[in-house]
């Protein structure tokens, strides 16, 4: 098989393009694995979207580019719309045109974030955020192109080895302060990008997978409860973690309360969702400290 990684200069998409490498995609059977920066290939530039599949002509093409700055697109929602909502639209096209298969990544900020029960992948939407209406309008271009091959991947609260993320930091404040304090009323599941990557080339591999997953940790926590761990496993006192709330750190878009994703569909199909998020946090301290 051959992939294409649009956005693989990112903290999802490095270990995308590296779980590929590991796991041995470019084999004898002529396989391949191509990772593509922004500098490399712009995915709002439709000529240049076209010219990446005829040089490469990818089976499954993974999209882990977008505009990431939740913050900022409450500002710059049409910049925001731009990479998020058109650029997977160009993605799907080209993908209609030429038969691959697309797994677009998106998010769980596309829910309103009060719910009380995990989010099925198809309960109703209803995006809080600017950030969240250009992620849904990805969504839907992605499964509006491709309805019979689309792959729409929610994640959420992703840490990783390459990149600014929470638990980064949290290993370094732990180093620079005595005490912190950290939200303790947003509830959502923490998730290490290697198992996400992990999760999208299974489902690459399976032809069947297409429609809406949802690719966390199983469990669920709250920001303190993570920052808690991540102290936990660095030999540190975790109640050195002060329990606060959100009003407290007031933020342009605003946080969802509530965002843990259900992961039923992958059942359906056999598979297996991610593990809890305390094992692959344990895991992650290998790569990360
Ligand atoms: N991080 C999270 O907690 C989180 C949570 C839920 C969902 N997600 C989703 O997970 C996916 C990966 O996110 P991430 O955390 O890996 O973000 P990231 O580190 O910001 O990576 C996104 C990558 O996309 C690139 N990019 C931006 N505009 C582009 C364009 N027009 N064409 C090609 N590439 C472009 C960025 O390049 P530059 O840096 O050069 O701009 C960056 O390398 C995204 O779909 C995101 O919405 C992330």
């Amino acid at each position: 098989m051959r992939w294409l990684v649009t956005g693989a200069g990112g903290m999802l998409g490095r270990d995308v393009v590296a779980r590929l490498r590991a796991v041995g995609t470019a084999d004898a059977d002529g396989g391949a694995v191509v990772g593509l920066t922004r500098a490399d290939l712009d995915i709002t530039d439709a000529a240049a979207v076209a010219k990446a599949m005829a040089d490469h002509a990818p089976d499954v093409v993974v999209n882990c580019a977008a505009y990431t700055a939740v913050d900022d697109a409450e500002e710059h929602e049409d910049a925001a719309h731009a990479i998020n909502g058109e650029g997977p639209r160009v993605l799907a096209q080209a993908c209609a045109e030429r038969g691959g298969r697309l797994l677009h990544v998106s998010t769980d900020y596309v829910f309103a974030g009060d719910g009380t029960r995990p989010y099925a992948e198809d309960d109703p939407t209803g995006p809080l955020t600017a950030y969240g209406r250009t992620k849904l309008a990805g969504e839907q271009a992605v499964l509006a192109a491709l309805p019979e091959s689309g792959t729409v991947v929610r994640t959420a609260w992703l840490y990783g080895e390459h990149g600014a993320n929470f638990v980064r930091t949290m290993i370094r404040l732990e180093g620079e302060r005595d005490t912190l304090e950290v939200v303790d009323d947003q509830r959502g599941q923490p998730t290490w990008t290697a198992d996400v990557a992990e999760a999208l080339v299974a489902l690459g591999a399976r032809p069947d997978a297409h429609g809406v997953f949802h690719a966390t940790s199983a469990g669920e926590a709250t920001w303190c409860d993570l920052a808690r761990e991540v102290f936990r496993l660095l030999g540190a006192d975790p109640e050195r973690v002060r329990p606060t709330t959100t009003d407290k750190f007031p933020r342009p878009a605003p946080r969802p309360a509530y965002s843990v994703l259900g992961h039923d569909r992958w059942a359906e199909l056999g598979m297996r969702p991610i593990r809890p998020w305390r094992d692959a946090l344990r895991e992650a301290f290998a790569v990360m400290t």
